[in-house]
């Protein structure tokens, strides 16, 4: 069945140029882009994204570091588009966990800076959805 996700290419991605990579290999696994913009997130967009891991050792630094830079958010489209997006993007941690052939296994080294983010079940897609596409 048809279902939405949430995708950021994160401010390393852009910084790196890696855009058109991740959404080429969107692309080719059969997923349609449903909308995409490259901003730079302000903080209450960032922390309402980012809600389920404050209090966390890293939270600072992860809204830090989201909001350090412009970041292209997308939202994909497909059959099982949330976990063909989390197949397409490898494990958290890019070395411990993502496998070569994945987003982050085969650019990324660090956990911090792992490129890109996708929505964990369908119902964080939609309401990360709302965060970042309100009108959608
Ligand atoms: P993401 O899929 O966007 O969801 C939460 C993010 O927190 C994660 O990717 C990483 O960028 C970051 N993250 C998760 N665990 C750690 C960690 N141990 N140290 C630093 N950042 C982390």
């Amino acid at each position: 069945m048809s279902e939405r996700t949430l995708v950021l290419v994160k401010p390393d991605g852009v910084a790196r140029g890696l855009v058109g990579e991740v959404i080429a290999r969107i692309e080719r696994k059969g997923l349609k882009l449903a909308a995409l913009e490259l901003r730079t997130a302000d903080r209450a967009t960032a922390e309402q994204h980012y809600a389920e891991h404050d209090g966390k050792s890293f939270y600072a630094d992860l809204v830090d570091f989201i909001t350090g830079g412009p970041l292209v958010a997308l939202v994909v489209e497909g059959v099982r588009a949330v976990p063909a997006f989390r197949q397409l993007a490898g494990g958290t941690d890019p070395i411990e966990k993502a496998t070569p052939g994945t987003i982050r296994g085969d650019f990324g080294t660090e956990v911090q800076f792992n490129l890109v983010h996708g929505s964990d079940s369908v119902e964080s897609a939609e309401r990360e959805i709302k965060i970042w596409f309100p009108n959608l």
